[in-house]
């Protein structure tokens, strides 16, 4: 059986599909493929290892064939993957969140908090360039934590490990999603509140939602004017929740204070204007970057590969409901 991997993976999770006596067939060019390469790629697979930088629509899934069983996306997001049209060919989707990941991202999140609130690339970039002379009593001054309020958006998984960290730093924590969580009030101390209340609430906004049709651009020029004057924003989930262009005027207006990015609008092109302000962060979508989370991530995407290829049920499956509808 055929199995296409879209690009290599670090570790040697690999060798596992290699052992199991598939034909593995992994890209040469350690590079995003094109999608001419990928329709070529996956021609006769039954499994393909994908990467959130792969658009997996129908037309890939035909060129696959009719044998392509599953779709084993290296990463916790899979709006890179038509769901839908997977489902209707009988095709599994499955993705790789863990507590490693989560982990990895909660804390990724926290970096950032952390860099904005107390400036720290534009310090850097100051100290490096010369411009430290001796100790200035006003020179980027930036604000404490202690006290201040954390707006979670989304307290899924790596929402709620977030909220967990804020604990340490003495912070309030809002929550919003769409019902009330009460064992999660009880147990990280945060407390819900509609959306617009969190953002006209909140000190540091932190987005941990998935990207749906909802939540595209949910952060544009009406919910920026709802924000609390001098707020910061937060993205390491999608960079489509986020309107970049009207993010680009709060921050002009000084509306917001700063944002930290992990993820953009159209990646890998960031707007100039983000690029040249100095009150914003940008990390090329490293969020899960740790060895122990792209390690768990490479373990799940091949053990799911292994398990449907050899008929057992794999763990992660997006929509559960395909098993029973599945290409066998
Ligand atoms: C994911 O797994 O969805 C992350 O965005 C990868 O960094």
């Amino acid at each position: 059986m055929k199995v296409f991997v879209t690009r290599k993976i670090p570790g040697d999770h690999l060798e596992k599909l290699k052992s199991e006596g598939f034909e593995v067939h992994v890209s040469d060019d350690n590079r995003i493929l094109t999608n001419e390469e990928l329709l070529a790629g996956i021609t006769g697979a039954d499994a393909v290892l994908s990467l959130l930088t792969d658009k997996i629509d129908g037309d890939v899934m035909d060129a696959a064939g009719p044998q392509l069983k599953l779709i084993s996306n290296y990463a916790v997001g899979f709006d890179n993957i038509d769901v839908a049209e997977a489902a209707k060919r009988g095709i599994i989707v499955c993705n790789t969140p863990s507590d490693e990941v989560n982990e990895a991202v909660a804390e990724h999140t926290w970096a950032l908090i952390l860099a904005l609130a107390r400036r720290v690339v534009e310090a850097d970039e100051a100290t490096r360039r010369g411009a430290y002379k001796g100790w200035e009593p006003d020179v980027f001054l930036g604000t404490n934590l202690i006290g201040k309020t954390l707006g979670i958006v989304g307290l899924g998984r790596i929402g709620s490990m977030v909220a967990r960290r804020a604990a340490g730093y003495k912070m309030n924590v809002l929550y919003n999603k769409r019902a009330p969580d009460p064992e999660a009030e009880r147990e990280l101390g945060v407390k819900f509140v509609t959306l617009d209340e969190l953002l006209s609430s909140s000190d540091f906004i932190s987005l941990h939602v998935p990207l749906t049709p909802e939540t595209r651009h949910m952060i544009n020029k009406d919910t920026f004017a709802k924000m609390k004057k001098g707020s910061y924003l937060i993205n390491t989930a999608r960079g489509q929740i986020v309107d970049e262009r009207d993010l680009v005027d709060a921050l002009a207006s000084a509306q917001i204070a700063g944002a930290a990015l992990d993820v953009f609008d159209n990646e890998p092109n960031i707007s100039p204007e983000l690029i040249a302000n100095q009150k914003v962060i940008t990390t090329p979508h490293i969020a899960s970057a740790t060895w122990e989370a792209r390690n768990k991530m490479g373990e799940q995407a091949v053990s799911a590969i292994i398990d449907t290829l050899k008929n057992v049920k794999p763990q992660n499956m997006v929509d559960e409901k395909v098993w029973d509808i599945r290409r066998k």
